[in-house]
């Protein structure tokens, strides 16, 4: 059960996250090269199932999909009957009679891939679910510190923003503190989920502070539909506050990485100085999802004893 799936970073393994990003440096090169295609998948059926907004994750599926010789569907709620209003539960064993390999799924309810895991006989990966998880974001993360930094262990990560709504904070959480890092979250104490600490973070309302000596600076979206909310006031209040700018940059290590998993709202978590400055390894972190996402599919579809490249 646990590695036909990919549903949470909570319940992996370290070795099997080590698995993931060791594999993930091998598809990187593919990426890179001029044809940018291997058979590992042929014959194999991925399904992208998209019931939320996405950009760089789906694209990045069907990409990964794709350079792995596989066929990939991409199924979006606008378009498709669930806006019908067909149940999930009715979408997924449709899907399951035309028997695909991988179903990727992105649900605004936690917990969505969890319940289409049990009807399904195909390969279920979480691209994210509500507020809940978002585990390929985390393993692009962690993948892209890795090749900036060597190693992830005792690095200080800083993960500022609406910890509370952010699954990529979440995730990011769980996967750095199995691989010994030393995680810093910060934001205003009503985005700071009560019990945080039981994680194993450290936790700030200070943005300075929580970026003193920080070797890897991740900032999360604000995300604009909760603005106004009790959450906080504006968001000018919000980026004086925690907006990285040039000031609180200088706080940390003078070789400290900037992330974001996007999409950025410029301006307003992070300034475009910074979000493009020679720190940012933002970019990275979008070329690296292509790669991890191959390992994913490749790991989690491919036949037993199977080679990556063939
Ligand atoms: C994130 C998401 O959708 O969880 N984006 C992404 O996948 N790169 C973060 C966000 O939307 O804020």
């Amino acid at each position: 059960m646990t590695n036909k799936h990919l549903l949470d970073i909570e319940t992996l393994d370290t070795q099997r996250i080590v698995q993931f990003l060791d594999t993930a440096e091998v598809f990187f090169d593919v990426s890179r090269r001029k044809v940018r295609k291997v058979p590992t998948l042929r014959g194999k059926t991925v399904i992208n199932l998209f019931f939320e907004a996405s950009t760089r994750t789906r694209t990045s599926f069907e990409i990964a999909g794709k350079r792995l010789s596989a066929d990939v569907v991409n199924v979006s709620s606008s378009g498709s009957s669930v806006s019908k209003g067909e149940t999930l539960l009715d979408t997924v064993k449709n899907l399951e009679a035309m028997r695909p390999d991988v179903l990727v799924i992105r649900h605004s309810s936690s917990g969505a891939p969890h319940f289409v895991a049990k009807h399904t006989t195909a390969s279920v990966i979480n691209a994210g679910d509500g507020t809940h998880e978002h585990p390929t974001q985390a393993l692009l993360d962690a993948f892209t510190i890795r090749r900036s930094k060597g190693s992830i262990r005792d690095l200080v990560v800083t993960i500022t923003g609406d910890v509370t709504h952010s699954r990529v904070a979440r995730s990011n959480a769980h996967l750095l503190a199995k691989l010994g890092a030393r995680v810093r979250v910060c934001g205003p104490r009503t985005m700071m989920p009560p019990g945080i600490e039981r994680l194993g973070v450290e936790v700030f309302d200070d943005f300075a502070r929580a970026a003193e000596g920080a070797d890897v600076l991740m900032m999360l979206r604000i995300q604009r539909e909760r603005m106004g909310e009790v959450l906080f006031p504006t968001a000018r209040e919000y980026s004086r506050q925690f907006g990285l700018g040039k000031r609180v940059l200088a706080m940390a290590k003078p070789d400290a990485i900037v992330m974001h998993p996007g999409p950025m709202n410029r301006g307003v978590e992070i300034d475009p100085e910074v979000a493009d400055g020679p720190q940012s390894v933002i970019l990275d972190q979008v070329e690296a999802g292509v790669a991890v996402r191959m390992a994913t599919l490749y790991l989690l579809a491919g036949e037993a004893g199977q080679s990556p490249l063939s």
